[in-house]
Order: structure tokens, then C-alpha cells, then sequence
């Protein structure tokens, strides 16, 4: 309803349609008028005519005039397009009076499971659990507001050789030591020793063999002994999740451990369809179209020689379950790049298979890697893994610091802007980063409080808020007063503009599976409203009637950047 820009690419594709099926309009916003089609060039190219020609043809065929004031062809054949005003006004107005501020859930819905955080039990998660976190946590808030139904797992490692080790580890330095040590938070520590005792001593080597042995079996006591590393591990996860304030927790995992009872079944599937291999005693499955750099195929190997089942059968196992029990039309994986073949070469043995029916579409949701100040992955001085309940906790410390030196003291709610704005600002950091690219995770910039940074687009929404507080804005109407808004004056037509792209934007990051779509229109949003606010006196205008349309505006502003910015998962606090 409220993408003019939508009506108006449809409209003109009509139109071209009429002079050459299928040509596209090549629609963009313009400095000359709102919008330019510059489509007519290409095709009259391809036409071999004159393209102010075509452009005439096209303006000829083309049913603008409810929502055009002027449709002008310029230059060498551009059709320049100015909206009238009053549909402006109206589309504006109708989005004031929407709870979802224009963006209209999605005519079909979907089931759809994100995959997404996915730690290891008693080992640190690692920035790029971060990075999936965050991009997964968005994305489900995201596909939740336009009506999919959102399933999240979070697909924990806990199973597999090393818990034999842990095990053992846990039962030599005595159960509530090793409870004392993962509660609070020390995964990597109690990982590290258990390793170093591993590789200096054959028999803790010999006794760590039978532990897995008596797991895979289900020895009663070693599995309540494997129960206290997961639940430790978990309750160090979830403080995490509740630093960041995502939406994922202790309901939605679902670890590699729970596809254990489908694992023969996959194997003896894959069997029966005359997709396993035996290679070099394991049981594998060739998909074609993989192939190693000498131009060998690649083996995804499902059964290992000794009988153990590996990652590949678990995920295997998980998307037979998301599809068969829970019933999802879309399976989202949001996991690093590196992982690209491993989930690639699942995804074509489960087409092969038969898992993954016709109208179940799954995705690797793929994201580059946090790098440190040395353009290398990010570690901790120490060249360890960096502790991530640390970095959150010095996000939230410097978050504090940069609020106070910046003169901003909201009285009494120190402690709360601190948490948003220094969270607000590494997940903002990685979310309007494309996802597929890598970045450099820079303190300095993302909490600065102006340029692409969570801070500027909450100090954005905080100062809308308060101009809106004011005695004389309330006595206005505080942006609720149901006028039709003015857009004659550029700065206000560029905010409308920009605020009638909302569901756009929104709509994007679902189709694109894109996040940074939009981060980046809430930046460009708040530089329009800033520039708005330069130039378009709000209680200073003469008439009343502009003071309550400047309100609108301002108070639709302050709206979209919350609603944009809760989407993202990050807090906007009514004042800074
Ligand atoms: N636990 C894995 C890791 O840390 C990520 C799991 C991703 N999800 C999946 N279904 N394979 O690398």
C-alpha cells in the first residue's frame, strides 16, 4: 500500500509492456524530479528506434495520472516522474494510521526454521557464533513482523569424540569444580586443560575411547555426567543471548544430539535409494556437481569406517525432521561462509534423497568473518578466542563512557542507554555490513555517535522523541493530529519519500535474506530527517496547519527508526 515506488515500477511496467513485452523500466529516485525511468534507452537500443520516441510511446501507454503531477521526458529519452502531492499526502496519512507504519504482511506465509547461533558445548563461542546470532535474530524478527511462522533452532554441538574427553576431564578434576569453572562462563579454560591432559597422558587417552563408547551406548551415568556439560554450557549461551537480547533461548534448542534415534534411518535410506558408496571403508554419498581441485568427486561422508555417524549425518537427519515433523516450506541456515560446501553438498543429497520435496526451499544464509585491527580473524590479546560475555560486557562499559563524554545525561536511565547503545552498536556494526563480506570490528567507530553507527540512529530517534515532548508539539498534537501532511518543501517531500520506502526495505531483507537493506535505509531515513529538521521549522512555523503536518512527519521519523531498529534487535530509547 504504502511503496509509491512499488505502484509507480508497476505501473510503468505496464506500459513498457505495451511497447515491448517484458522491457524493464529501470526506475530510480532522481535529483530532477522523485523518480526517473531511464528503461527507454536500453530498449530502443534494442529496438534499434529513437528513444525519445519510445519514452513518448511509453508515457503515451502509461496510466499515471492519479498518482503523477508531472511526467516529463528529459535529455536523450529519461522519463522524469513527479508524484502529486496529494497522493503523496494521502499514502503518508495512511501510514499514520498504521500500526505496522505500511508494511503489509506477506500474502502467503511460510513455515520456515532459522538454524542459526549453533555453539559448542564447553567451548567459548566464537565471533562468528556472534555474526550468525545476530544476523539470525534479525532475520526472525524480520520474517515474524511479515507473518511467517518462525521456528528457531539453535543446532548446538553436543555430541560427537570430544565428549568422551570432557567427560573424563570433568570426572578428574571432580564434578562441582568443573560445574564452579563452566558456570561462570570459563568454557575455553575447562576445553583447554581437558585437551592438555589428553595429549600428555595414554591413559586418559584409553579411558576417554570407552567414555565415548558408553555415551554412544547411553551408560546411564555417563549420560547424566554428559547432561551437566550441556546444561552448563547452555545456562553460559543464554547469558549470553540475554546481553545481546536476542530472541533465542533454552526452548529453541535443538542440538545434534536429538537427531541420534534418525541417524541408522538415514544411512539405511540412503542405502536402499543406491546413494551410498564405500569409500575407503566409509559410507559416503557422491553428489554430482562436487568435485576436489584435482577434479575428483567429492565424498560427503555419511557413516565413518568405525561406525560413528558424523556432522554431515546430523544435518542429513535435521533436515528430514524439519521438513517431515515440523512441517517447514523453508529452511534458513545461517552460518559461516566456510561451512558453504559442507551445507551445499548436504542440501544436493537431501534433493537426492528425496528430502527436500518440490516447494521446500533451503538456503545457506552464509556471512563473512569479524576481523581484528590486524585484518585477521578477531582474537583476544592473548591469540585465544575472544570471551564473547567479555566483549558485550566492554561494549556496554565504553557504551557508558562515550554516552557521559558526550554531554548526552539522560537522568537516571544511564545504566539502560548504556546497554543499548553499546549492544545497539556491535550489532548494528555487523548487521549493515553486507552479510557475505567480512569487517573489521573497530570500537571507535561503531560507537561513534555520528556516520553509520546504532548511536546516531538511536540519538536520531531520542531527539524526535523529545522535540515531541515539548509543551508547544503536545499542544499540536505530538505528530497524532489527523491532517493531511504537507510535501511541497524538498526536505519534507525527501523524508516522505524516504518514510513511504519503509516496507520496502523491510520487504528486501526478507527476499534477500538481507539485513543490511535495512540498516542502511534507517542511515539514509535519519540524514533525511535530519536535513528535514535544518530546514522546516517545526513550532516556529507560522501556521498551524504546517506545525501539525512537520509533526507528522517528525513523529512517523521517530516511528520507523523504533519499529526499524526493533527489527535489527536493537533498543531505542525515548531519550539520550
Ligand atoms: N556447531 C557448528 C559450528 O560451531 C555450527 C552448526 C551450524 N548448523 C548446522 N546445521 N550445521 O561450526
Amino acid at each position: 500500500m504504502a511503496d509509491v515506488r512499488r505502484v509507480l515500477e508497476a505501473r510503468l511496467r505496464t506500459a513498457f509492456d505495451v511497447v515491448s513485452p517484458g522491457a524493464d523500466p529501470v526506475l530510480r529516485p532522481s535529483d530532477h524530479a522523485d523518480f526517473q525511468a531511464n528503461g527507454a534507452l536500453p530498449l530502443a537500443r534494442a529496438l534499434g528506434r529513437e528513444p525519445r520516441e519510445v519514452a513518448a510511446d511509453v508515457v503515451a501507454a502509461a496510466d499515471l495520472d492519479d498518482v503523477c503531477a508531472s511526467v516529463e521526458i528529459s535529455g536523450p529519452g529519461f522519463v522524469n516522474l513527479t508524484l502529486a502531492d496529494s497522493y503523496v499526502a494521502a499514502e503518508l496519512a495512511a501510514v499514520a494510521r498504521d500500526v505496522r507504519l505500511g508494511v503489509a504482511p506477506v500474502a502467503e506465509p511460510r513455515r520456515t526454521v532459522v538454524d542459526y547461533s549453533a555453539p559448542n558445548v564447553a567451548k567459548e563461542m566464537h565471533v562468528g557464533h556472534l555474526r550468525g546470532t545476530i544476523i539470525g535474530d534479525a532475520l526472525c524478527r524480520v520474517l515474524g513482523f511479515l507473518g511467517d511462522e518462525v521456528v528457531r533452532e539453535n543446532h548446538l554441538g553436543d555430541w560427537g569424540t570430544p565428549f568422551g574427553m570432557l567427560i573424563e576431564h570433568l570426572v578428574d578434576v571432580g564434578e562441582s569444580e568443573a560445574v564452579e569453572e563452566l558456570s561462570v562462563g570459563d568454557l575455553d579454560g575447562f576445553y583447554r586443560d581437558a585437551r592438555a591432559a589428553f595429549d600428555a597422558s595414554e591413559d586418559l587417552r584409553e579411558r576417554s575411547r570407552r567414555r565415548v563408547v558408553a555415551l554412544q551406548s547411553g551408560d546411564v551415568e555417563t549420560l547424566r555426567l554428559w547432561r551437566v556439560l550441556v546444561a552448563e554450557s547452555v545456562r553460559y549461551f543464554d547469558d549470553v543471548y540475554r546481553k545481546l537480547g536476542v530472541l533465542l533461548g533454552p526452548d529453541d534448542v535443538a542440538g545434534e544430539s536429538a537427531y541420534n534415534e534418525m541417524l541408522p534411518s538415514v544411512v539405511s535410506d540412503l542405502e536402499a535409494a543406491g546413494l551410498l558408496v564405500e569409500s575407503d571403508g566409509a559410507r559416503c554419498v557422491f553428489p554430482p556437481g562436487f568435485e576436489n581441485r584435482e577434479g575428483d568427486p567429492l565424498p560427503l561422508i555419511v557413516q565413518k569406517s568405525d561406525g560413528g555417524f558424523g556432522y554431515a549425518a546430523t544435518d542429513l537427519a535435521s533436515i528430514r525432521d524439519r521438513v517431515d515433523r515440523v512441517g517447514a516450506a523453508r529452511l534458513l541456515y545461517v552460518v559461516g561462509a566456510p561451512q558453504s560446501q559442507h551445507l551445499a553438498m548436504c542440501f544436493a543429497v537431501a534433493h537426492l534423497a528425496g528430502w527436500l520435496p518440490e516447494g521446500v526451499e533451503a538456503v545457506h544464509v552464509a556471512f563473512g568473518s569479524v576481523l581484528g585491527p590486524d585484518h585477521k580473524m578477531l582474537r583476544s590479546r592473548a591469540g585465544r578466542s575472544v570471551k564473547l560475555s567479555s566483549l558485550l560486557d566492554e561494549a556496554v562499559e565504553r557504551a557508558e563512557a562515550t554516552v557521559a563524554a558526550s554531554g548526552r545525561d539522560p537522568a537516571g536511565s544511564r545504566a539502560a542507554v548504556a546497554r543499548a547503545v553499546g549492544i545497539g552498536a556491535v550489532k548494528y556494526a555487523d548487521l549493515s555490513t553486507e552479510r557475505s563480506r567480512d569487517y573489521v570490528f573497530d570500537w571507535d567507530r561503531m560507537l561513534a555517535f555520528d556516520g553509520r553507527t546504532a548511536p546516531y540512529l538511536q540519538y536520531a530517534h531520542a531527539r524526535i522523541r523529545s522535540v515531541l515532548r515539548r509543551p508547544e508539539a503536545v499542544a499540536a498534537g505530538a505528530g497524532d493530529a489527523p491532517v493531511a501532511p504537507s510535501v511541497r518543501e524538498p526536505a519534507e517531500r525527501a523524508l516522505a519519500l524516504e518514510l513511504l520506502g519503509f516496507e520496502a526495505a523491510v520487504r528486501a531483507v526478507a527476499d534477500e535474506l538481507a539485513p543490511s537493506v535495512l540498516a542502511s535505509y534507517l542511515y539514509d531515513l535519519a540524514t533525511a530527517f535530519t536535513a528535514f529538521y535544518e530546514t522546516c521549522p517545526i513550532a516556529k512555523a507560522p501556521e498551524q496547519a504546517t506545525r501539525e503536518s512537520r509533526l507528522l512527519l517528525a513523529r512517523l521519523a521517530a516511528d520507523v527508526l523504533a519499529l526499524g531498529l526493533d527489527l535489527l534487535g536493537i533498543e531505542a530509547p525515548d531519550s539520550m
